[in-house]
């Protein structure tokens, strides 16, 4: 099989895998909405901004999981950081869809239990905070 073959291939899988939506296609606005609805009563996401129950998101998408400094994360996170996990978009997105099994699946602890246990269904709304999280400047 030529060389170029495995890459078109994975492409074209992952654009059927995400229902034909590209990567960065949320939009910010819709995404800070969403935001401020679902994830402010644990995150602010302000450059220097305090933490809450959760860390500050400033700058998480691309960040090394469980690394913010000055937040005392559960350990699986630590644990998925030191396996390799950087907080990419479609990390985000499946994280955002079901945290549980996603850290589970991350953190190699098939008992991990953080305390973000809720869901984000629609892929787009995820998308859309991911946009959000990355107008953040
Ligand atoms: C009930 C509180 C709560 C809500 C609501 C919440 N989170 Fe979290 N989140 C946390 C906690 C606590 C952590 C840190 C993990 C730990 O150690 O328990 C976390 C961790 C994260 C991380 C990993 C950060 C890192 O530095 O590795 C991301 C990304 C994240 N949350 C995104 C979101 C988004 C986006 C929303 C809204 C859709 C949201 N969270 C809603 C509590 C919450």
């Amino acid at each position: 099989m030529p060389r170029f073959v495995l890459p078109v291939l994975m492409s074209a899988l992952m654009v059927m895998a995400t229902g034909g939506r590209a990567l960065g296609d949320g939009d910010p606005e819709v995404g800070r909405n969403i935001f401020d609805r679902k994830c402010k009563s644990c995150h602010i996401a302000e450059k220097d901004g305090p933490k809450r129950r959760g860390p500050n998101l400033f700058g998480v998408v691309d960040r090394k999981a469980g690394t913010l400094e000055g937040f005392k994360y559960e350990e699986d996170y630590v644990v998925a950081g030191k396996n390799g996990l950087i907080w990419s978009e479609n990390d985000i997105v499946a994280y955002l869809n079901n945290p549980k099994a996603f850290l589970r699946e991350k953190s190699g602890n098939p008992k991990a239990r953080p305390r973000m246990a809720f869901r984000i269904a629609f892929e787009q709304d995820a998308r859309a905070i991911v946009a959000y999280l990355r107008s953040q400047k």
